[in-house]
């Protein structure tokens, strides 16, 4: 069984791409990881793929912006970059750019991405923060975090798997957010043995 080839990308401090090396590392999934893209120069999610002896890139979009170039020349580029490691599954992991159906197209069914909110909630930026203020004003019991296929709209799209984070009455954000980051470690780790254990 060949492993799965997985470019990862990030944009902060890749505590989910280390969740992914370390579960390779422990035998736990059948992948390897081609490479890393980051679009922010001081993502430590790129020393953790230095550290871990994997090909990073950096590729930011500002270049793009201030030369009034667009998002479609962007996702262009970023294709023709990530391509030649034929990766079967692009994995983003904290990435913090919309990616638009020009990259999307080139990597059909193949791009998955974690979020830190259920299905159909809190979509987009600081849903960790937007659950637990929407906990404290009694309108949700929970948050949760969820792996899913990327589609063109943000933080949508199929389902691989899902889990429930608790909010406990004493909780502070800062204690609330540890327990959703120890959730999404185990659930991006268990999302890519799903889609390996179908190869
Ligand atoms: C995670 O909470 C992810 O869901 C969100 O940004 C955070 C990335 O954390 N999009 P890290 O860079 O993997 O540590």
């Amino acid at each position: 069984m060949p492993k799965l080839k997985l470019a990862v990308f990030i944009s902060g401090s890749g505590s989910n791409l280390q969740a992914i090396i370390d579960a390779i590392t422990k035998g736990k999934l059948k992948a390897e990881i081609a490479v890393v893209v980051s679009n922010r120069k001081g993502a430590f999610g790129l020393t953790r793929a230095e550290e871990a002896g994997i090909p990073t890139r950096y590729f930011p979009f500002k270049p793009y912006r201030d030369t009034g170039k667009s998002r479609e020349a962007y996702d262009a580029d970023l294709v023709e970059l990530v391509k030649p490691f034929q990766p079967d599954l692009v994995v983003l992991a904290g990435w913090m750019y919309v990616l638009s159906p020009d990259f999307l197209n080139h990597f059909p069914h193949q791009v998955i991405n974690l979020h830190p909110a259920l299905p159909g909630t809190f979509a987009g930026v600081d849903g960790i923060g937007r659950t637990f203020k929407a906990w404290q004003r009694g309108e949700v019991p929970h948050g949760g975090c969820m792996v899913h296929y990327t589609v063109p709209e943000v933080d949508a799209g199929p389902v691989i798997a899902q889990a429930i984070v608790p909010i406990k009455t004493d909780d502070t954000l800062a204690t609330f957010e540890n327990r959703m980051h120890a959730a999404e470690h185990q659930l991006i780790v268990k999302a890519i043995g799903l889609i390996c254990d179908r190869q």
